[in-house]
C-alpha cells in the first residue's frame, strides 16, 4: 500500500514537471515536441526539391509503359478508332448472361439526364436549353455493334462527352447492352 502511494507520488510530480518544461509560458515561442520524427516527416515532399535525383525533382515521372494497377490497357494505344472498334472491342458479357438491372442502374445514372428513361432524347435537360439528342431506340442504334457503342460512351460523340472516366468498364459493357433492350 505504501510503496503505491510513494510510486503514485513520483509520477505525479514526473507528469508535472514535464509539463512545465515542455510548455512554455512565453507564448511567442513554440512548445517542446516530444518525438518530432512522427510529427515532421523525414522523407522527401513530394514537391520539394531533392539533390539525389537527376532532375533534382522528387516526383518522378513514371517510365514510359508504365500501367496504375487495375487499369490494363484494353487496347494498344492509338490502334482504336470510331472505324474499327466495332471489330477490336468484345463485349465480355453475353446478352443472356448480362446483368440488365446493373446496367439499367448506370443508365438511370448517367444517361438518362440526356437520352430520357425510355431513350426518347427528352431527359430532364433538355427541358432546361440542352439541345435533345436523337432517340436511342432507333435501328441505326440497334445494328451498332457493342464495340462501337462502348466507344462511343468512351470517347463521346458530337455533343456527347466522354464517360470512360466515370464509368468503369464492364459497367460501360453492361449498359450496352440494356439500352439495346429499350423498348
Ligand atoms: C450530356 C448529354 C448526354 C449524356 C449524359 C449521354 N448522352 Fe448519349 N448522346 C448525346 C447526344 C447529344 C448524342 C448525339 C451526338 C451526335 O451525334 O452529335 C448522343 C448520342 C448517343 C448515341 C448514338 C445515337 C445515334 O443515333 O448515333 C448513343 C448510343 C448514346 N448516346 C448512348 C449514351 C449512353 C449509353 C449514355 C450513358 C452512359 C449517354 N449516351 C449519355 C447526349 C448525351
Amino acid at each position: 500500500m505504501k510503496s503505491k502511494t510513494i510510486i503514485y507520488f513520483i509520477l505525479t510530480v514526473a507528469v508535472i514537471y514535464l509539463i512545465g518544461h515542455t510548455i512554455s509560458s512565453d507564448r511567442s515561442e513554440p512548445n517542446t515536441e516530444f518525438i518530432p520524427e512522427m510529427v515532421h516527416s523525414i522523407a522527401y515532399d513530394a514537391f520539394a526539391s531533392n539533390p539525389n535525383t537527376i532532375d533534382g525533382k522528387t516526383l518522378q515521372t513514371p517510365p514510359t509503359g508504365t500501367i496504375p494497377i487495375g487499369f490494363m490497357p484494353e487496347y494498344p494505344d492509338g490502334e482504336l478508332t470510331i472505324e474499327n472498334a466495332g471489330t477490336v472491342l468484345k463485349n465480355p458479357f453475353k446478352m443472356d448472361n448480362a446483368d440488365l438491372a446493373r446496367g439499367a442502374y448506370v443508365y438511370a445514372t448517367f444517361c438518362q439526364t440526356c437520352h430520357g428513361l425510355n431513350g426518347d432524347g427528352d431527359g430532364p435537360v433538355t427541358k432546361r436549353g440542352v439541345p435533345p439528342p436523337p432517340s436511342i431506340k432507333t435501328d441505326k442504334v440497334r445494328k451498332l455493334k457493342d464495340g462501337d457503342i462502348y466507344y462511343l460512351i468512351s470517347n463521346g460523340v458530337g455533343n456527347m462527352p466522354p464517360y470512360k472516366t466515370q464509368i468503369k468498364r464492364n459497367d460501360r459493357w453492361l449498359v450496352t447492352h440494356f439500352i439495346k433492350t429499350l423498348k
